[in-house]
């Protein structure tokens, strides 16, 4: 098979970032997905449906001028939010979904939930709203070692909260474990997952082994094969309720190239072929479609795209950078040759 053509893709996880960085970041996500779930941890947060609705526009304001692109847009949930603010922001149309960053989990979430067991008021104004819950499932305390850090959270927060709000649509952001595939699996038609590149193709080998890898670095933090081989399981097979979600996070490169880097893959520039890359190694394209187009849309009940896009084989190389004002990007596997790309009028 040297061509394939699938549904245009979604990414329902996707950070943008903002003000000039937005020139870089929007185009390559904007001329490959139609949809994407836009992550609010900005510099201040996006905590409101007012700032929502900037940062929405300021989004289309960096899309290329033909580029049908829509931003799905998300409160960052703080010990401050209120349960008006989250039905207002559900009858808006504009959101359609609020993330919980336990404080200190990850970039920028110094804002976050102090303690995820004490907002019930918001979980339960989630699920009377029917507005998916995105969770970002780390604990923080610094006595739980970095690779536990997701299991804990989803024996001390996650089953609870399941329990207690059965009717709460929850997706469990870039799952790493394979304690959290059993978890989304065991926990029914309202609880799915993003899959990112990055812990598809990658385990802490290629962090860790023969030196440190920064743009390999990201949150949660890689883990060992065997939580790979479970992930890679539960997309192959095709499970409905795992799909594409990039976790695209740009950070500059002096900030990931340092003494103490930032967290994030900059993975937009080669996502959905490294996806196709990871379907194709497993004998497995057919299933790219539903995986990266159709699944997400389900579990977030909105209609599934009606236009499609073409991945033809053909070998090239992720760029080594892409600039931003006077600083660059390195993207995610730059420099790794891969043998499919997108079809060129999408480019
Ligand atoms: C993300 C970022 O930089 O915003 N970083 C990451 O490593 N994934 C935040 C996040 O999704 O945890
Ligand atoms: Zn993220």
């Amino acid at each position: 098979m040297d061509q394939i053509e699938i549904t245009r893709p979604d990414d329902w996880h996707l950070h943008l970032r903002d003000g000039s960085m937005l020139t870089s970041t929007v185009p390559p996500s904007a001329s490959v997905f139609r949809r994407a779930i836009i992550m609010p941890n900005l510099k201040p947060p996006v905590t409101t449906l007012g700032l929502a609705e900037a940062y929405y526009e300021r989004i289309l304001g960096a899309a290329p001028g033909d580029s049908d692109f829509q931003p799905l847009m998300t409160l960052y949930l703080t010990d401050e939010t209120t349960p008006d603010e989250i039905q207002a922001a559900a009858d808006s149309g504009l959101v359609f979904g609020c993330k919980l960053y336990p404080a200190g989990a990850t970039t920028h979430s110094d804002s976050g939930v102090r303690d995820p067991g004490q907002i019930d008021h918001l979980y339960a104004a989630l699920q009377r709203a029917g507005l998916p819950l995105l969770v970002h499932g780390e604990v923080t305390d610094t006595d739980v070692d970095i690779f536990d850090r997701e299991k804990v959270f989803i024996d001390r927060h996650l089953t609870g909260i399941r329990e207690r709000f059965p009717e709460l649509r929850m997706v469990f952001e870039h799952v790493t474990t394979r304690e959290a595939v059993q978890f989304v699996k065991e926990a029914g038609e309202n609880t799915g997952a993003t899959v990112t590149p990055q812990h598809l193709l990658l385990n802490r080998n290629d962090l860790l082994v023969g030196g440190i890898r920064p743009h390999n670095y990201c949150l949660p933090i890689l883990k060992r094969d065997i939580h790979q081989h479970s992930i890679q399981q539960a997309v192959l097979e095709g499970h409905p309720r795992f799909f594409l979600g990039t976790d695209s996070a740009p950070h500059v490169r002096d900030h990931k190239e340092t003494a103490c880097g930032c967290a994030g893959c900059f993975s937009a520039p080669a996502a959905l072929p490294l996806y196709a890359h990871f379907f194709d190694q497993h004998d497995a394209l057919d299933r790219l479609e539903a995986f990266a187009s159709l699944n997400g849309a389900d579990f977030y009940g909105l209609p599934r795209n009606e236009d499609s896009i073409q991945l033809i084989r053909t070998d090239w190389t992720i760029p080594d950078r892409v600039s931003i004002d006077d600083d660059s990007l390195v993207p995610f596997l730059s420099g790794q040759q891969l043998e499919w790309q997108i079809a060129p009028h999408r480019l």
